[in-house]
Parts: structure tokens; C-alpha cells; sequence
């Protein structure tokens, strides 16, 4: 049987860093508030020359190193994003010129916030059904170019970012299983409600969201899909070491664990400097504890997103 497995991780941030001093000294804001509603500290901005491609390439060369891959190795890339450089062509296929590859494929896939973990079961589909054998999996944004930075209802909340991971054909898991959920009736209480037309913006080009309403959701939502994923994979809540939910705001990455009984000690949180990076929070969190050595070879880690659409869904894997 052929499974997949992560080999290597990345992350990259802008080396722009952006206090809660920043907003407070020009909007109606506190470093007090935004810390205790969220436990964001700071948050890193890219550069407006900076696009999600950029930030894409720089995570994927990380991840390709840690694998010990070759960039003409990568037989897929699958990226997620909702801050795509262009409207076509895709920002996977951008990333694959700047890694200096063809012929693979290379496509986006939006799921906003949970786009990392439906990018991660696709590739991991791929590589199961035995075409492929060496992907690289992305999460990449530049959300700050949709916030309105006078809502400080949003624009606190956000941050840039990439991450990174190459998946590998093996003959273990690796993934173990993925449950992936959506429901598009939930589409306004998060959304960019805007498209381009005729040369125009019709609708709105910044992020607008129904913050408790989404903060209610996304407890819910990261509870069941975490059960469903562990029983899918014939496991107990007992058998995680990690749980990385999307790093949206603390007070939501707490309620998640305390419902599902594991402790603190076993979440990993990255938001407090991270900010919200998106389909990039996920993988950019598995990456920082990798390095720091505390997620470890053998760990087994659920991985979950949740966001616009609503979509929302988790992998189970053992690294
Ligand atoms: O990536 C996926 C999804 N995004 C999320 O998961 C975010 C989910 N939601 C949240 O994290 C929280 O709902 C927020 C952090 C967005 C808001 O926290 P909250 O505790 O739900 O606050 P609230 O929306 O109920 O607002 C409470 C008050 C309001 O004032 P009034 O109406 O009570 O006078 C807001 O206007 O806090 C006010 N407020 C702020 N005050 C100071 C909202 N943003 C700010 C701010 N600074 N930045």
C-alpha cells in the first residue's frame, strides 16, 4: 500500500513586524484589548513588493532543504491561497517558474483558512493513488492587502505569511486520514464580498467578518471534525501529541482543546506572533515547532483549519 508522509517543513515571514502599539496609536484600539480578546502580540506585514508567490517560494525552498529534495524532484504542488499574486495565472504555477521547474503540476486551491488542510489531503489523495510520489503542499498569503486598515474589527487580527511542507510517497503513514467539511450557507459571516469587472472593483475588495458569530462556529466546527479524523483514523484523543488548529485567536485554540480534554501543554500556538496568516497559519506553526524541536519524528499531530465558505477539516499524521 502506499501512503504519504511529511518530509520536511518550511515557513517564511516578512521581516516587517507590526505591534498593537501600531494600530493603537491611530485607531480606537489597545495593545490590553487585543491581547486579551486574541492573544495576538504582533504580527509580521510583507512589503508591498512582496507577493504570496514571493513569500510561497522562500517556504518552499526551506521545506525542500529540510527534506533533503531537490526542486526537480517536486512532481506536484498544490498551493493554498485567497491573496493569489493574480487572477490567473495561478500562484502555483508562479511559484513552480521561480523554483525553476516544469512540467509538474501546479494548481491553487481556495478554501481560505482551511485551505492548507484541503491542500494537504488533496496531495496526500495524489500520492495514494500512486501518480505521484513527491509533492509540495503551500500555504500562502499577503492578507494584509485586503484588510481596511480603519476597521479595527479586522485589521488587528491578520498577518502575512508562508508555509510550507513536501509530501512524500512511502510505505507508512504519514496521513492517516482527513476529514474535509463545508457549508456555503455561512458564506457572509466571513468574506471579501468583491470581484473585478470591466476594470473595476464591484463589491467590496476588503475582508469583512461577523467576529462572534465566526468565533461560535469555529469552536464547534474544530471540535466534531477533530473526533470525526481521529475515529476516522482508528485512533483515541489520548493518541495526539500536538494539536495545531488554525491560529485565529487563543481564546479559540483553548476552547478547542479544553473540549476535546487534551492539554494545553499539547496545542501548539503560534498566533500571539504570527497574527492570522490564513491558509499559511497552519503549516507555518508545524514548521516553527519542528525546528524547535518539539514536534519530533514519530509524533502524531492533528492539523486542523477552519474559515470563509464556511470550510472547515483536519488531518491526522504521524511525522
Ligand atoms: O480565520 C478565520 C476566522 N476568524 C476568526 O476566527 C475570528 C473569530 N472571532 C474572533 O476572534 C473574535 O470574535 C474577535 C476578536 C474578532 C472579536 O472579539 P469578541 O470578543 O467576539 O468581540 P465583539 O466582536 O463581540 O466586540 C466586542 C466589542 C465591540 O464593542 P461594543 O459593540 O461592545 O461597544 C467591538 O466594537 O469590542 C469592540 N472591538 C474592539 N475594541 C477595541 C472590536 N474590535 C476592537 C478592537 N479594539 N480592535
Amino acid at each position: 500500500m502506499i501512503f504519504s508522509r511529511i518530509v520536511g517543513t518550511g515557513g517564511y515571514l516578512p521581516p516587517r513586524v507590526v505591534t498593537n502599539d501600531e494600530f493603537a496609536a491611530r485607531l480606537d484600539t489597545s495593545d490590553a484589548w487585543i491581547r486579551e480578546r486574541t492573544g495576538i502580540v504582533e504580527r509580521h506585514i510583507a512589503d508591498a513588493s512582496q507577493t504570496s508567490s514571493d513569500l510561497a517560494l522562500e517556504a518552499s525552498r526551506a521545506a525542500l532543504s529540510a527534506a533533503g529534495v531537490r526542486a526537480e524532484d517536486i512532481d506536484l504542488i498544490v498551493l493554498a491561497t485567497s491573496t493569489p499574486d493574480y487572477v490567473f495565472p495561478s500562484t502555483a504555477c508562479l511559484l513552480q517558474a521561480k523554483l525553476g521547474i516544469k512540467n509538474c503540476p501546479a494548481f491553487d486551491l481556495q478554501a481560505v483558512c482551511s485551505g492548507f488542510v484541503y491542500a494537504l489531503a488533496t496531495a496526500d489523495n495524489f500520492i495514494r493513488a500512486g501518480t505521484h510520489r513527491r509533492a509540495l503542499v503551500v500555504g500562502a498569503e499577503v492578507f494584509s492587502r485586503i484588510l481596511d486598515w480603519n476597521d479595527r474589527g479586522t485589521c488587528v487580527l491578520f498577518g502575512d505569511g508562508a508555509g510550507a511542507v513536501v509530501l512524500a510517497a512511502g510505505d507508512r503513514p504519514g496521513v492517516h486520514a482527513s476529514v474535509l467539511r463545508a457549508d456555503g450557507s455561512h458564506a457572509g459571516i466571513l468574506s471579501v464580498p468583491g470581484n473585478v469587472c470591466g476594470g473595476s472593483i464591484v463589491g467590496s475588495p476588503y475582508l469583512q467578518m461577523q467576529g462572534s458569530q465566526v468565533f461560535k462556529f469555529a469552536v464547534k466546527v474544530l471540535d466534531e471534525v477533530a473526533r470525526e479524523t481521529v475515529a476516522a483514523a482508528g485512533m483515541q484523543l489520548g493518541d495526539i501529541d500536538w494539536l495545531i488548529p488554525h491560529q485565529a485567536n487563543v481564546r479559540i485554540l483553548e476552547a478547542t482543546a479544553r473540549k476535546l480534554g487534551l492539554p494545553l501543554e499539547r496545542l501548539v500556538v503560534t498566533v500571539d506572533h504570527h497574527g492570522n496568516t490564513s491558509a499559511a497559519s497552519v503549516p507555518l506553526a508545524l514548521d516553527e515547532f519542528v525546528r524547535a524541536g518539539k514536534i519530533r519524528p514519530g509524533h502524531r499531530v492533528l492539523l486542523q483549519g477552519v474559515g470563509g465558505g464556511f470550510t472547515w477539516g483536519a488531518t491526522l499524521v504521524t511525522m
